[in-house]
């Protein structure tokens, strides 16, 4: 594993919420991070702030569901730094709809970018992380453990990305390659709050009083910020956690009550 004067990490989901935070906290310890997610303008905002941190910054704007999106990032990745050390698989935008409403194409389509689109960059990018010795992790959630029918397809894809991370860990372990997976709680991002918006429309309430009641809910006293779960996946990358490999860490301030 390398980090410093010649190390490079990729990060989906770069353009805002927990992969923004990640991207820039990263450019801490590596010397180079690369942004990908589909918004130019949004990413090119995360590289200012990844260069103001001290590392240089390269922006690949494309959809990960497209079939050829991890070629493109590797080898885009490759040419311009010429090896990868870690790769945080964050992107993900699962329908948040209930069990009996959602449609087989809103399940694919969770499943195309969340899943599939951290698979093939994943494979695609093992022999450079091989030859880096170098480290993955991909983003589960709570909902992976404790599924619910208003938000199953989120539960459900969550569940089978602790799993792709244990098998890929699996050949890791022979490969030389470190692969995690992250349960992040609710982190107040614009993906939850569009959630939360979403919830207090349909309940005739206001988004604070939303707020509220899902805490409660939860039986946890705040939200999550994004920048506690960068930590947390700067940590899973640095040679400190190297022995750890194959496991799933949660962060969610108490959420899941269960051992
Ligand atoms: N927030 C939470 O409470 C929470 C809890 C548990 C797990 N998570 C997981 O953590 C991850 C990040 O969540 P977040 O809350 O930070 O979400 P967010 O603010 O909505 O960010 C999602 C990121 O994914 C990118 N993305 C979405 N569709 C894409 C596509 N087709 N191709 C490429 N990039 C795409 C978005 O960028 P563009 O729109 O620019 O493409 C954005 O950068 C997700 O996997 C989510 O499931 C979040």
């Amino acid at each position: 594993m390398n980090t410093g004067t010649n190390s490079v990490a990729i990060v989906t989901g770069a353009s805002q919420g927990i992969g923004r935070a990640t991207a820039i906290r990263l450019a801490k310890d590596f010397s180079a991070v690369v942004l990908v997610a589909r918004n130019r303008d949004k990413l090119e905002d995360t590289a200012n702030e990844v260069k103001a941190a001290g590392a240089q910054a390269l922006v690949i704007y494309l959809n990960l569901s497209d079939i050829d999106a991890a070629d493109i990032i590797v080898a885009r990745t490759l040419e311009k730094f010429g090896r990868i050390d870690a790769l945080l698989n964050i992107a993900g935008d699962v329908p948040q709809i209930d069990l009996f409403e959602t449609s087989d194409a809103q399940w694919d389509a969770g499943m195309a970018l969340k899943f599939h689109g951290a698979r093939r960059l994943t494979l695609c990018a093992w022999e450079a992380l091989k030859a880096s010795h170098g480290s993955v992790v991909l983003t589960s959630g709570n909902s992976a453990v404790v599924p619910k029918a208003p938000y199953a397809a989120v539960g459900v894809i969550n569940a089978a990305i602790m799993a792709l991370a244990k098998a890929f860990s699996d050949r890791g372990i022979a490969d030389g390659v470190q692969v995690n997976s992250v349960q992040p709680g609710p982190v107040m991002t614009g993906r939850r709050s569009a959630y939360l918006e979403k919830w207090a429309l349909a309940h005739n309430v206001t988004v604070e009083e939303a707020m509220a009641k899902f805490l409660s809910n939860a039986e946890i006293s705040r939200y999550g910020t994004p920048e506690e779960i960068a930590d947390l996946l700067a940590y899973l990358v640095l040679p400190p956690a190297r022995w750890m490999t194959g496991t799933s860490i949660r962060m969610d301030g108490g959420e899941v009550k269960a051992i």
